[in-house]
């Protein structure tokens, strides 16, 4: 999958951005607060993802300005594609997504188009950060290869906020507890799949980081990710995901339902899950050292970009914010390896530490502009 061209304007302080991008490496070049990473993620949120920095969409728009548009021309296998998201600052405002000329509601309808993926500092919250952190992680990843495992995830939300309502009207004597079972069957319907495919794609994961991590570590560290199901045991998932594998996560649902009732909220399924990462056998998050934390979230990563160029034929877009500067020229030269045929975005202040090797396209950003643009 390739960028063949991109356009940006109004998205935060970046202004009339255009550039056809290099094949293999981009480099974003520039003094901090300049807008290297606003250029990755006026990209990025063309995929159909909110932003890898937890921008709210509203802020998007630059703070003294009243429109927005990021739009590229992407190539896949396939054919070529043309996304645009425009935003507009007004009473009402005003979202407009195109996809091949014909106008979207939302940006979902992007996330099946364009691939990417991206490293930022902050994905050492995957191994540091809670609970939450890591099932979105995995769950991001097994949707890039599944889209209809975002709808089950969709609907298992949905599903669970109704269900936490119905408890705390329960508990105040407003509901009849009856009235839970509806929501339970649904529950399970989608919490199983949630569950098996969870399984699966940590399973596929564990595999791939780990041999990435032998190799980063010189082979004197062992990364190992486990997937913790709330409600099934590692010998269910041996089985495939049918009748008896909803009926075990609603049975599970009423077993804690009394609890659930009085705390106001649901203590078991899916949203309980935990992914336990380890190095040398014991909790990452607990005893990581921080290059330890830093490598184990890189190799993650990396194991994504392999999974799904193993299972598409088709390479993801790569976007490095910001990560190479922090890492040694062994493990530099490791991470190029992986993403060797993938077409990459990295931003760093500092152009003179990047690898030799590193050569391709240089976009200096100062003051939210191109100044080598021609
Ligand atoms: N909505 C907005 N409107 C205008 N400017 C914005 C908006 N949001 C952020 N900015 C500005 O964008 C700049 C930061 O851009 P960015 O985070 O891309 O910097 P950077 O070049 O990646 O810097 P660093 O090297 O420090 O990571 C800041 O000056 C910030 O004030
Ligand atoms: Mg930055």
């Amino acid at each position: 999958m390739l960028i063949k061209y991109a356009e940006i304007d109004g998205f935060k302080n970046l202004s009339g951005i255009s550039f056809v991008p290099d094949k293999k490496y981009n480099i974003i070049a520039g003094q901090n607060a300049q807008g290297k990473t606003n250029l990755l993620e006026a990209l990025w949120i063309l995929s159909g993802c909110r932003s890898f920095r937890g921008s709210k969409e509203k802020d998007y728009i630059c703070l003294d300005g009243s429109r927005m548009i990021s739009k590229i021309c992407l190539e896949d296998a396939v054919r070529e594609q043309k996304i645009e998201f425009e935003m507009l600052r007004a009473a009402a405002p005003v979202k407009n997504i195109t996809l091949n000329g014909v106008k979207h509601k939302g940006t979902k309808a992007l996330f099946d188009v364009f691939k990417c993926i991206a490293f930022i500092p902050d994905d050492v919250d995957i191994i540091k950060g809670a609970p939450e952190k890591r099932r979105s992680f995995i769950d991001m990843a097994a949707s890039q290869l599944e889209p209809h495992f975002v709808a089950h995830i969709n609907r298992n939300n949905a599903v669970m906020n109704q269900r936490n309502s119905l408890l705390k009207s329960i508990m105040q004597g407003r509901s009849d507890a009856g009235s839970l079972e509806i929501w339970d069957r649904q529950a399970a319907q989608n919490g199983a799949v949630i569950s098996y495919m969870r399984n699966s794609y940590v399973k596929k994961i564990n595999e791939i980081s780990r041999r990435l991590y032998a190799a980063i570590s010189g082979n004197t560290e062992i990364l190992q990710l486990e997937y913790r199901s709330n409600i099934y045991k590692a010998e269910d998932f041996e089985n495939p995901c049918q009748n008896e594998a909803v009926e075990k996560y609603y049975t599970r649902l009423q077993e804690t339902a009394e609890y659930d009732i009085r705390t106001g909220s649901t203590h078991s399924g899916v949203n309980r899950d935990e992914i336990i990462i380890k190095i040398n056998g014991v909790s990452a998050k607990e005893y990581g050292s921080q290059g330890q934390i830093k490598s184990a979230a890189l190799v993650m990563k990396l194991a994504q970009a392999e999974i799904f160029m193993e299972r598409s034929k088709d390479a993801p877009v790569v976007f490095l914010d910001d990560v190479m500067g922090e890492l040694d020229e062994k493990r530099q030269r490791f991470v190029f390896e992986i993403i060797r045929d993938m077409q990459v975005f990295l931003t760093t202040p500092n152009e003179s530490a990047l690898l030799p090797e590193i050569q391709g396209k240089i976009l200096r950003i100062s003051g939210g502009r191109i100044e080598n643009n021609g």
